[in-house]
């Protein structure tokens, strides 16, 4: 398998990666409040540069604390952080495995304010609407924005100016700018949502200006030799749930935002898709909704519009089809069309585990890969072939070995990202050092692991994985006793990110 161009490094203007695979950004919620740092986040990041990937892209990290989608994630909006960020640095190149921050700002879709972010009034507090491109609400829960001064965008420019000189300043390999999945700057960038009337609204030019602004002011704080990567969905899909909505910018548009980013001075484009997030169409796979059942509660402090009737259309079992109806149509209408632009090896019923395939046998796993795997590859070939010089990483389903090696050959991409399929399997890459072309216990991409994010310790949640022993010819009291084993087993492996545990210390008096 070392043979493969997978593991081959990656060379971008100023870092090399040692292999092609990325491991793509993961919120979870382990930090303080504050926006501290915490063991938990390290203990993580380790699990995955241990396993054996060529570079950590960093969850979603706010450059401030007005611009987090929740508390509970670690920040770089101040020089305090530094110190953190530089440990996490450290431990991940023990494995050379590099380190890359993702610069994050929510704009509207903020999943929870926090107190910082919220009004005081007499009747009580509310959230203070986030900053945005428009007045208008997200679409998915209806989370209240506001539209910003000039004076306001500039600011925040410098915002994450300053945070990019911090992760430099830490130790770290690289920055991506989050500019994709319906976050801050893809609010302005996106036609559908910029409600704008400036400079920064209106034709393209003006809608990429707030994108090109960072851009330059973070390579004045960093220099030309830090490594600058953007995240961009470069197919909106904005229609997703109401059907008359805008659909957002053509793919043309995206090709000509990722070409500016080229002569701005970009290393590279991380190729991505959606308009929001989560999108039917990013992560795929089906919505969770049983896990939002559990969860979803935690969303309806938000002041969005809509989260009250989500709660409701979640917790009740037969409203679910009036949400699917929607969710589903977007991947219906575009599924019939996709066909796999590559191929990898046919997977053999032995390379699966036994228990496993008790729950998703050999042929749905198949189809699960055929409908999931590479679904971003034929635009990111398409984003490489218009780009100059700067590779493209791609994300998007992948979790098998021979089917990487055949998109990299193929020049459909220069390296792929992987989320879900490494939450499953921390440590995939070295499993395919070892010559294995998928884990014995794939992803299934279910998307628990998605809804479990608000309010449980990220992790992969789907139960098919965590059977301990077969459940063939056993009573149904049995089968239920089997099934409470795997769920023991699968909060036992959450949990692993709690070790080791912080080393309480005495403040001082
Ligand atoms: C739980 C979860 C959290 C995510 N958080 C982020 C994030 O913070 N920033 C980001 O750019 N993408 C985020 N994503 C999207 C992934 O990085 C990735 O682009 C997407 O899941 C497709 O890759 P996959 O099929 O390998 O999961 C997240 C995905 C999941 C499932
Ligand atoms: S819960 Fe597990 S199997 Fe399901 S998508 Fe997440 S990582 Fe994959």
């Amino acid at each position: 398998m070392a043979k493969y161009l997978i593991f081959q490094p990656l060379k971008f203007r100023h870092l090399t990666v040692k292999n092609r695979i990325f491991r793509s950004s993961v919120t979870g919620r382990w930090d303080n409040y504050n926006g501290s740092g915490t063991q938990a986040r390290v203990n993580w990041e380790n699990k995955f540069a241990k396993g054996g990937v060529g570079a950590i892209i960093s969850s979603y990290v706010p450059i401030s604390i007005e611009g987090r989608i929740t508390p509970n994630v670690v920040t770089i909006d101040c020089d305090e952080r530094i110190p953190f960020w530089h440990t996490v640095g450290e431990a991940v190149h023990r494995y050379d495995c590099k380190y890359i921050l993702q610069l994050s700002h929510s704009g509207r879709q903020r999943d929870i304010e926090g107190i910082e972010n919220t009004l005081t009034r007499t009747h009580g507090i509310e959230p203070n609407p986030a900053p945005s491109s428009t007045d208008e609400a997200d679409q998915i829960s209806g989370l209240p924005a506001v539209k910003i001064p000039t004076s306001k965008v500039k600011e925040i420019v410098q915002d994450f100016a300053k945070a990019a000189g911090r992760a430099k300043e830490a130790g770290l390999d690289g920055i991506e700018l989050h500019s994709s999945h319906g976050y801050l700057i893809n609010q302005f960038l996106s036609s559908a949502i910029n409600r704008r009337k400036d400079e920064y609204g209106g034709e393209l030019k003006n809608r990429y200006r707030f994108l090109h602004e960072i851009v330059r002011e973070i390579r004045k704080v960093v220099g030309d030799s830090f490594h600058l990567q953007a995240k961009i969905s470069v197919r909106e899909f904005n229609n997703i749930i109401p059907p008359w909505q805008r659909s957002g910018n053509t793919f043309e548009e995206a090709i000509q935002i990722c070409q500016w980013l080229e002569e701005d001075g970009v290393d590279a484009v991380h190729v991505s898709r959606g308009s929001t997030f989560p999108h039917p169409l990013l992560p795929s796979g089906p919505f969770p909704i049983k896990m939002f059942r559990y969860t979803f509660d935690t969303m309806t402090s938000s002041g969005g519009k809509a989260s009250f009737r989500n709660l409701i259309l979640f917790r009740y079992r037969f409203l679910w089809p009036i949400f699917q109806l929607f969710w589903r149509r977007l991947p219906r209408k575009l599924g019939d069309r996709y066909q796999q632009p590559v191929q990898g090896l046919e997977i053999q019923d032995e390379w699966l585990d036994e228990f496993f395939k008790e729950h998703v046998s050999t042929e749905e796993f198949k189809q699960l890969l055929d409908k999931h795997q590479g679904t971003v590859l034929r635009d990111a070939k398409e984003i490489k072939q218009n780009l100059k010089e700067i590779p493209v990483i791609t994300t998007g389903g992948f979790q098998q070995a021979s089917y990487i090696n055949a998109a990299l050959e193929g020049g459909y991409t220069d390296a792929v990202s992987m989320a879900r399929t490494l939450i499953a399997n921390n440590d995939l890459v070295n499993k395919f050092q070892a010559g294995m072309d998928i884990a014995e216990r794939p992803c299934t991409y279910c998307n628990d692991c998605l809804g479990a994010y608000l309010e449980l310790p990220l992790g992969c949640y789907s139960l098919d994985r965590f059977y301990q022993r077969s459940i063939k010819n056993l009573t149904d009291e049995e089968q239920d006793k089997a099934m409470q084993e795997a769920a023991k087993a699968r909060t036992e492996e959450v949990m692993t990110v709690f070790d080791p545990p912080p080393k309480p210390y005495m403040p001082p008096m």
